[in-house]
């Protein structure tokens, strides 16, 4: 039987796709580097776990479809320390960052509409759009200017009556961009201006370096009613598997329609949601710790890349991402190769391949993500494998 057509132009997800690659080459005894996932190594907080193991539930009952609402009421907190102001109704709990993305496109678009997103973008505001066929409109940004935005005048040329929202992702991946003030103050104009809504999707927000000025979508009062925050545990707590994210916004139609997807899908997993709450109430000197970590890894990477010859990239500046233009032929064909044919020492590299991270056809074609995931000195070993490949790859440029 035949697939709808909508699911069968979905493309997979460019992170996962060359997986089993990666599982044949470990089945040949290659040691590889999995630079390819967003998945951090950083421990997950204690009090997760404790939280969980001190239930004691005889039912484990549905809980909420808006969610938990002491986890509502600890994010409420969390949302405090970033001046940012949320009633009880006006966060909702979701089975991930992706299902609050999901929920968002779905709340806000028809089929035959498009949201705008900078691209390179997170690739599955693809996979959500396509799913409900929704189009996805690129504003495409560079690797030579640190892939900050374009002119206010380039962005409405993108923008069409089909238009209803922008997905942004500050900071961003695969970028590691963090936009200026300036940056996230022209959005909130062209959004006021051109009637649109914007999806703030910081779930990067605790990771930003060297002291870059981050500014939320969710610190404009004047925007607030067009304005969605998407959050997640995943990355800020490393918690990736518990699947606790959530949205937040002031626009009553918006939460109303939001809370009719959620109650068809009654609920977020209970027992996570109590890990979540404590998640939410770790000492911000925890971020302070992670952060220099992820610092450190992101110097290791970004030093060792800009003294291979003939790649290019920006020091990413947030997120644990960064966004490369390899020599080559063509980035896929390289990371398989890299996974098929070749080993330095026995051990080879995954990335993730750029194209699928674009909207407009022929970009990215040449470029890789490579997530800083690991510790520094497996860091360091990965990156001397990359030079490696990179030396010995057949299609180099
Ligand atoms: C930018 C961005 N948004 C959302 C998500 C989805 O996160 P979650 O694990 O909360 O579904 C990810 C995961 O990699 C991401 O990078």
């Amino acid at each position: 039987m035949e697939m709808s057509r909508r699911a069968s132009g979905m493309q997979a997800s460019p992170i996962r796709r060359l997986v089993p690659y990666a599982n044949e080459a470990r089945k040949a005894g290659k040691k590889v580097y999995p630079l390819n996932i967003g998945q951090p190594d950083i421990k997950t907080p204690k009090g997760f776990f404790e939280a969980i193991r001190n239930v004691d539930l005889e039912v484990l009952a549905y809980a909420d479809s808006a969610g938990d609402p002491k986890l509502i009421e600890a994010i409420q907190d969390y949302y405090k320390t970033y001046d940012m102001d949320f009633a009880t109704d006006e966060i909702i709990i979701t089975n991930g960052g992706s299902e609050a993305l999901l929920f968002s496109i779905i709340a806000l678009c028809d089929p035959g509409d498009n949201i705008i997103v900078a691209e390179p973008f997170y690739t599955n505001y693809n996979g959500f759009s396509a799913a409900v066929n929704v189009e996805v409109k690129g504003i495409t940004t560079k690797a030579e200017n640190g892939f900050h935005l374009p002119a206010k005048e380039e962005i409405e040329k993108v923008i069409d009556d089909k238009t209803r929202a922008f997905i942004l992702n500050n900071p961003g991946n695969p970028t590691g961009v963090v936009y200026t003030p300036e940056e996230v103050q022209m959005i909130v104009d062209i959004a006021k201006e051109k009637d649109l809504f914007i999806v703030a999707d910081e779930v990067y927000r605790e990771f930003v370096y060297d002291d870059s000025e981050y500014k939320s979508f969710g610190n404009y009062p004047d925007a607030a009613d067009r304005v969605v925050i998407v959050d997640s545990v995943s990355k800020r707590y490393s918690a990736c598997g518990a699947r606790i994210g959530s949205l937040a916004c002031k626009n009553k139609d918006f939460m109303a329609s939001i809370m009719k997807l959620c109650q068809g899908r009654l609920c977020v997993p209970t027992m996570e949601m109590i890990g979540a709450t404590e998640l939410y109430r770790t000492p911000t000197s925890y971020f302070k710790e992670v952060n220099d970590e992820y610092r450190k890894r992101r110097d290791t990477v970004y030093n060792a890349l800009k003294k291979m010859d003939g790649v290019v990239c920006e020091e990413p500046k947030g997120a644990f991402y960064v966004a490369v233009k390899f020599p080559v032929d063509d980035a896929e064909k390289f990371i398989i190769w890299m996974l098929t044919e070749f080993d330095y020492n026995g051990e080879t590299v995954m990335m993730a391949p750029l194209e699928g991270f674009y909207a407009t056809e022929g970009l990215g074609k040449d470029e890789a993500r490579i997530a800083y995931i690991l510790e520094v000195p497996e860091l360091e070993k990965a990156m001397k494998v990359l030079e490696e490949g990179l030396k010995a790859y057949p299609g180099r440029k």
